[in-house]
């Protein structure tokens, strides 16, 4: 039997976590011939990933430009992943979520009449212009995938609405709760791997820490702007430290470099590589985020998560109980995490364990839908 030759398509951060626990398994499994095309889309942060789980691509585009634009970034990743189809010839196309890099890389394989397996199908928000552009990146790539991978059953659902044929739709759970599993027990054997952060935590011993990440295109403006006002507030109370790894979009960096003030108890950092992020959520008392990711992580291990954003096509966290949605208001980030940090009946009732999003088995059941 020839094994089937699965093209794994990916360029950012977040793709790159969530697909190399699947790439692991297609290359220990030889009913497949596995290969990897990266875009390069992030350098730096896909880099960080790509080390530690020792991955290396069969393919680098290197499509990253400074503060690129969305059309610039497409029209590249289209042409070029193009490039990469037609000398590899995969059976299946796979790729993870809703950014530039998986929609682009999708469309290419459809313009191949390639099947693409998508993997975190299904979510919506509801709105296009909330997260944007990835309502719409998600919405391409699943009309027209050949397998969808809904990470919960809502997710299943919300295609189902979309008439997809439902026999195109597994329920699989987030393959992010197995990078987070795989990256837990590396640490364990290897402790030093996550160590970096010994001097922050020994600046703040005492106090409660909380951890931060805001990058989202639609909060760039007045919504990072009342981001770094809330923060600023939350860091004059004595009690409280943030730990904030700032991403690298210049968009980010430049609007929290200009007005987060220099105070010793607001650490803002570099990006941080998994098992040091792993480790924030593990030293942090709660998350301020707009990201998609640490929406799903933090439930996993029972931090508080308040999300920075208006809606959510992650609802299982709130509904668990484990994340609340606080949009980009500074008066409401700090009431809400002022009532998190001082009364302690509040707390308690969001610092549950929970797995809304998955068992850490996802990718077995990926696999396998793969095999058949
Ligand atoms: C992208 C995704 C978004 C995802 C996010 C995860 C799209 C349209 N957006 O947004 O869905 O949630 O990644 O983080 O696909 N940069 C660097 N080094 C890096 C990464 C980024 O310097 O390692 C800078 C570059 O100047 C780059 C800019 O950030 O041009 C923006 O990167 P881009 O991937 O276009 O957008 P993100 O906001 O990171
Ligand atoms: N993350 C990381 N280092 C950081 C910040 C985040 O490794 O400094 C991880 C985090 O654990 C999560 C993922 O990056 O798995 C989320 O990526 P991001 O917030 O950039 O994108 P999103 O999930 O919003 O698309």
């Amino acid at each position: 039997m020839t094994a089937r030759k699965i093209l794994t398509v990916f360029g950012t951060r977040p793709e790159a976590i969530k697909l190399f626990p699947l790439i692991h398994a297609l290359d220990a499994d030889d009913r497949f011939d596995s290969r990897v095309c990266v875009s390069g889309q992030h350098r730096g942060m896909l880099d960080q990933v790509l080390e530690i789980a020792g991955i290396r691509p069969d393919h680098d585009l290197d499509l990253m430009r400074p503060d690129q634009t969305l059309d610039a970034l497409t029209a590249a990743l289209l042409t070029g992943i193009g490039k990469v189809l037609d000398e590899e010839r995969p059976d299946w196309v796979v790729v993870q979520g809703d950014t530039a890099t998986a929609m682009a890389g999708a469309l290419a394989a459809y313009y191949r009449k390639i099947p693409v397996a998508h993997v975190e199908a299904g979510l919506r928000s509801g709105n296009i212009h909330h997260p944007w552009p990835e309502e719409v990146n998600r919405k391409i790539v699943g009309s027209f995938a050949a397998l969808h991978l809904a990470p919960t059953e809502t997710a299943a659902e919300a295609l189902r609405r979309e008439n997809v044929d439902p026999a195109t739709i597994y329920v699989t759970g987030n393959t992010v709760i197995d990078a987070l599993h795989w990256v837990t027990a590396k640490v364990a054997r290897e402790p030093a791997l996550a160590s970096g952060l010994a001097h922050l935590e020994a600046r703040f011993a005492g106090k409660r820490i909380i951890g931060m990440t805001s990058h989202r295109r639609e909060n760039f403006g007045e919504g990072m702007e009342a981001i770094a006002e809330a923060v600023t507030r939350l860091a004059a109370r004595a009690d409280v430290a943030v730990i904030f790894p700032v991403h690298l979009n210049p968009n980010v960096r430049a609007v929290m470099n200009a007005r987060l003030p220099d105070l010793d108890n607001i650490a803002l950092i570099e990006p941080l590589d998994y098992p040091h992020f792993a480790r924030l959520l593990d030293i942090s008392t709660l998350m301020l985020t707009d990201s998609g990711g640490v929406q799903e992580e933090a439930p996993a291990l029972g931090k508080p998560v308040l999300v920075m954003r208006e809606t959510t096509e992650r609802p299982e966290g709130v509904e668990a109980g484990t994340a609340k949605l606080v949009g980009t208001d500074a008066d409401r980030i700090v009431a809400q995490a002022t009532r998190l940090l001082d009364d302690p009946e509040a707390y308690a009732a969001m610092a549950r364990a929970h797995n809304p999003f998955g068992d850490g088995r996802a990718v077995e059941r990926i696999v396998e839908l793969l095999a058949r």
